[in-house]
Order: structure tokens, then C-alpha cells, then sequence
């Protein structure tokens, strides 16, 4: 098969088209011609050597993926050749053919396009997981998103409007309108405004409920300072920076505060099998009837993946950036 390789850990214009093995599904898996895939940091971090994939998965770029069933492995029961699929995968996707265990797969559904597909798994999944099983977000509740015209972030507004919460955001200015397009009821510049100031005036002094984190070490206790009793923060990245210098634990007491860091690559396959119909069945209605949507930046041909990485590098993309594959 033809995939995306990376000639020596390091920038975008290490990587090239080249040939790998076609994977040979298992028992349980089915391998699929891939359509289309996505970026997702986590792939320019691997192609620098900085995050390896998980034990037995691909060292191929990848972790989502859109195409059609081409074989089933011996014990899969409930996907033929021929059927459109598209979900989550530990590694594996920048490439012509790629195996997802059976349950793994979603059914990719007649209103979506191969190329809007490979934008939701990774995203709507990281945020599904954060908002409703992490945070245990709860209808009326205030959640304050960072980062929010991000992929995650842009599947999170729409997840959390969508649960009856209500949304702040912090983005980058030219990233605003979408922000408030997709239902938030205020978005803060975080370039020039003080978060918490905004946060304390908007919610008039009360604070949020639920923080949801992408920048961690720069933000941690501004974070902890716009929560309300009870709230809960969950940190999915460390953007900014990872270390924080010196900090009074007395607010973690005082206000009875939930910090919850996690990683969704990393967890069990059975985790994120349960995650993953979880999400569909919550979500499947959801997308046919508009209240989701895929939030795309930019669809590349699989051959300027250079150009995409950079592209995301440089911090331009508003939602996912696609690779259509051939
Ligand atoms: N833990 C998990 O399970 C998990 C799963 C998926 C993704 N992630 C992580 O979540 C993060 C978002 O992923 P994504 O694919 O959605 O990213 P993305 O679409 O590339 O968006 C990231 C955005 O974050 C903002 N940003 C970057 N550095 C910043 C900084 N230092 N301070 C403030 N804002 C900054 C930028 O937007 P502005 O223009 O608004 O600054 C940037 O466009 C990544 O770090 C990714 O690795 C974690």
C-alpha cells in the first residue's frame, strides 16, 4: 500500500509518500480503503519523535480515518465488503488501507462525506469523553472552553450546547465568529483580555462549573480561580507549558475543586470501544439533524501533507484539517 512515511524524526519536509506493508486485519478487525484522514497534533509531535504510538500500534501517521470496507477478519460479525466506516484509530491512518477492530468502526451515514467523517472521531470522542464522562457536565451548568476554534474545541462548544450548557470560550480574535456560530454565548480575545476578569464579569462573580484545558501550565491557576464549588477542571494538553512554579493548594479545599488530566490514546481498547458507541448513539441523531456538524478548515490532497502540517504548526486552522487520500 501507499502511505505517509517520515524519513528522520524532525519538521514537515521529513515526510513522503512511500510504501509500507498493507495491514492484514485480525480475528476482530476489518481493514478498510481508506478516503480520507486527519491531522491531529499529536501527529506532528509523533513525527518528531517526541510521541511515540502506543505498544502494537502503527508507527504509520494517523489516528482517524473515513473509507469502505474491503476484507473482515474471521470473527467479525457485523460489517461486510463494500460498507462505509469511519472512526478512531491508535495509528495507521495516513495510508491506503488501514485495520480498525470491528467495533471500533461507526456506520458512516448517507448525510456525511467521506472527507467530513475523518473530522470527527478524534475530536467529537476526545470531547465527548471530557465533557460527559470526565467532567460529568450537567444541563444549565457554565463551562468555560480554551482553545475553542481548535478541533476539540469546536466539538466541544457544539457537544456542550447540545448537553444545555452554557458556553464561554477563549480564542484567538479572527477565530471568534465561529466560536459564537457554533453557541457560545461569549468568547474572550486571550491575547488581550484577562480570562478570569471576563469570566468573573460575565457570570457575575459565580464563576464556571466545568474548565476545559488545552493550555495547562500558564493557566492553572486562573483556572482554578473562575471555578465555582464543586467545579471540575480537565486538562487534555500542555500547549502552553507543563510546569507550574508555586501554588496555594488551600483554593483546592476551600471550593471542594476536581482536576482530571487525561489522554484518550493511550486508554484500553475496550475503553474506547464503550466511548465510542457511547458517542455515536448520543451523537448519530445529532449530526443528521444539523445540531452537529464537522467543523473543517481545509481539505489537502494526501500529497501536500506538508503544507497541512505546517499549516496546523502554525497555529492558522480553524476546526480539522483533511488529507483525501489518492
Ligand atoms: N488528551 C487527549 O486525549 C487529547 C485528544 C486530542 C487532542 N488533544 C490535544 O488537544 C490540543 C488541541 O488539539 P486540536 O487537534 O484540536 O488542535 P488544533 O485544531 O491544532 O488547535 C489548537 C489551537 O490552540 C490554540 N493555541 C495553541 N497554542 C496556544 C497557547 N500557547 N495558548 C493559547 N492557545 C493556544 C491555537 O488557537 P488560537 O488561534 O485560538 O490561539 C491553535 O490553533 C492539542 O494539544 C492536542 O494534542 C488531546
Amino acid at each position: 500500500m501507499q502511505a505517509i512515511l517520515v524519513k528522520s524524526p524532525g519538521d514537515a519536509e521529513q515526510m513522503y509518500l512511500g510504501e509500507a506493508p498493507t495491514p492484514s486485519p485480525k480475528a476482530q478487525e476489518i481493514l478498510v480503503k481508506v478516503h480520507a484522514t486527519a491531522l491531529n497534533r499529536a501527529d506532528t509531535l509523533q513525527r518528531r519523535g517526541m510521541y511515540p504510538p502506543p505498544a502494537g500500534a502503527s508507527e504509520i501517521l494517523g489516528m482517524e480515518i473515513s473509507g469502505e470496507v474491503i476484507e473482515i477478519g474471521a470473527e467479525v460479525t457485523h460489517w461486510k465488503q463494500g460498507d462505509k466506516v469511519f472512526g478512531l484509530l491508535s495509528g495507521g491512518g495516513y495510508a491506503t488501507h488501514a485495520s480498525i477492530h470491528q467495533d471500533m468502526a461507526m456506520k458512516l451515514p448517507e448525510y456525511l462525506s467521506y472527507e467530513e467523517a475523518a473530522a470527527i472521531p478524534e475530536v467529537f470522542l476526545t470531547a465527548f469523553q471530557a465533557l460527559k464522562w470526565l467532567a460529568k457536565l450537567q444541563p444549565s451548568e457554565k463551562i468555560l472552553i480554551h482553545a475553542a476554534a481548535s478541533g476539540v474545541g469546536t466539538a466541544a462548544i457544539q457537544l456542550a450546547k447540545a448537553m444545555n450548557a452554557e458556553v464561554y470560550a477563549t480564542a484567538s480574535a479572527p477565530k471568534h465568529q465561529i466560536c459564537y456560530e457554533l453557541g457560545a454565548t461569549k468568547v474572550i480575545d486571550y491575547q488581550s483580555q484577562n480570562f478570569q476578569e471576563q469570566i468573573q464579569q460575565y457570570s457575575q462573580t459565580k464563576g464556571v462549573d466545568v474548565v476545559l484545558d488545552f493550555i495547562a501550565a500558564p493557566y492553572f491557576e486562573q483556572n482554578l480561580q473562575v471555578l465555582h464549588t464543586d467545579g471540575r477542571l480537565v486538562i487534555l494538553a500542555l500547549l502552553g507549558g507543563l510546569e507550574v512554579e508555586k501554588f496555594n493548594l488551600g483554593l483546592l479545599l476551600r471550593k471542594r475543586l476536581q482536576i482530571i488530566g487525561s489522554t484518550l490514546r493511550a486508554r484500553s481498547q475496550a475503553y474506547q470501544i464503550s466511548l465510542t458507541q457511547e458517542f455515536w448513539d448520543f451523537a448519530a441523531a445529532l449530526f443528521e439533524n444539523k445540531t452537529l456538524r464537522p467543523v473543517i478548515d481545509t481539505v489537502y490532497p494526501w500529497q501536500e501533507v506538508i503544507k497541512a502540517h505546517q499549516h496546523m504548526e502554525a497555529n492558522q486552522n480553524i476546526g480539522k484539517i483533511i488529507l483525501k487520500v489518492i
